[in-house]
């Protein structure tokens, strides 16, 4: 590797040969001539490597007592589900759309937890029949409706409830749900979480295992878990003194940061999982309360620093005492995420890497409104022009799940390397794709 101390190779497996970006020993101009741009490039060591950190660290804490779920909102698509079902991990869907695509690689279903705010009578009938592991239950509506649909059934339908423990996570307004106004789940503080448990309890065809609990994303800080779990403990306790019901298990949701810039700090996933784990297990003890299965439902932390996203440069725009842009060939229908939440990325250019970043633009993309951002104020060379490439890295995590067809674009291709070779994971829309729906 050359010298490449200004720049910020901040996720692993890139790295510079003679000036060029390399990802996982391929050379990304390479890439993209072969594949076009833009393109999503996932490395699957990587998500390998992460799923196993996070079951090392609860194994080494709380032996078989417990799992991790990959939140698959984050990225959800067939060849996820396969590494993750390898990889033996249970999954947190959120749609008939997740299911059915967990299905599609045959996923056991008996592994996944069916999350959302709002389940219809059709998502909650689509999930029985297809013999979902547990609902996470976040409506009194969608209480009754799991009780009458197993009962139809003639089951006993698992359940776990979705407490608000009354936390601030510390991260962006649009990812934190812990907060007692939040939109999801019952409030221990307002008396709703114990009003739906003491319902839970009295209904034949629901079998309710446990809490869950999701504070928010991107959380950086361990003290916010310990917080959750201050909260939580004392409350399955309360619950336990006052309607006999210990519960079996105890899930605390994802949220662990990633580092998407120089200056975001390294969250190591096994310390703090493996820390997490203890101070649960010390709080149970000190309780008196029997251990119950812990669950973590990471999304982001598994798939984002996988993956890296490589656009086109169409034009570069100086407008002299104001600003320079780069527009690319993507944007806001292939990440949204600084258009939504102003999230920081790093980008680099894929050739001449090596040269210096002497010069200020905002990169756009090529949809047609203003707020069509990937990122402002980036540093890259003074030269760069059109049929340049560039980078952005960390994508794994809430990108492609969001993607949209805003202006009738198809959305960008991903291919995935594994061991040393490249399989396309997801297709390129087709311009007979974006007609597809139309009658
Ligand atoms: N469990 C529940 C119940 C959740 O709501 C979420 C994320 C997760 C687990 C996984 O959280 P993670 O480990 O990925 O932080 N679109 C936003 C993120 C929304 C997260 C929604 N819920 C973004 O791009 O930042």
């Amino acid at each position: 590797m050359e010298d490449n101390k200004n720049i910020d190779l901040i996720i692993k497996k890139l790295n510079i040969k003679s000036n060029e970006l390399y990802f996982s020993d391929f050379k990304l101009n390479d890439l993209a001539n072969k594949y076009g741009t833009p393109l999503y490039i996932v490395d699957e060591e990587l998500i390998r490597e992460k799923c196993r950190l996070f079951k090392k660290a609860i194994k080494d804490s709380l032996k078989n007592n417990g799992n991790i779920l990959y939140a698959s909102k984050a990225l959800s698509a067939k060849f996820i589900y396969e590494i993750i079902k390898d990889e033996d991990l249970g999954i947190d869907v959120v749609s008939t759309g997740e299911i059915w695509t967990a299905k599609f690689s045959n996923f056991d279903m008996s592994n996944a937890f069916f999350h959302s705010n709002n389940k219809t009578d059709f998502d909650i009938q689509f999930a029985i029949n297809n013999k979902i592991g547990y609902f996470v239950v976040d409506s009194e509506e969608e209480l009754f409706l799991i009780d009458k649909f197993a009962k139809e059934k003639n089951i006993k339908q698992n359940i776990f409830i979705r407490i608000t423990p009354g936390i601030d996570p510390h991260t962006y307004e649009k990812v934190a749900t812990g907060k007692v106004d939040s939109k999801f789940g019952f409030s221990i503080e307002t008396g709703l979480a114990e009003d739906i448990i003491k319902k839970a309890l009295e209904l034949k065809n629901i079998n309710l295992i446990g809490f869950h609990c999701h504070v928010g994303s991107q959380v950086f800080d361990t003290q916010v878990f310990f917080d959750t779990i201050d909260v939580m403990v004392k409350f399955i306790k309360f619950i336990f003194e006052k309607y006999h019901f210990l519960v079996a298990g105890l899930n605390m949701g994802g949220g662990f940061a990633v580092r998407y810039v120089k200056s975001d700090k390294q969250i190591n996933i096994y310390e703090n999982v493996f820390k997490i784990c203890e101070y649960i297990k010390k709080k149970f003890n000190e309780n008196s309360l029997e251990m119950p299965q812990i669950y973590f439902e990471p999304g982001r932390s598994i798939v984002a620093d996988s993956s890296i996203t490589i656009y086109t440069v169409g034009s570069v725009k100086k407008i002299p005492n104001y600003k320079n842009y780069i527009s690319v060939d993507g944007g806001m229908g292939d990440n949204i995420r600084y258009a939504l939440y102003g999230a920081k990325y790093t980008y680099l250019p894929i050739s001449n890497v090596l040269d210096e970043f002497d010069e200020t633009y905002d990169i756009v993309g090529r949809f047609c409104e203003s707020g069509d951002e990937l990122q402002r104020n980036v540093k890259l060379p003074s030269n760069i022009k059109r049929g340049d490439r560039i980078a952005c890295l960390t994508t794994g995590a809430y990108q492609y799940s969001m993607a949209s067809n805003y202006n009738r674009v198809g959305k960008p291709m991903m291919i995935m390397i594994s061991n040393g070779k490249i399989r396309e994971v997801i297709k390129r829309e087709t311009l007979d794709d974006i007609i597809r729906l139309d009658v």
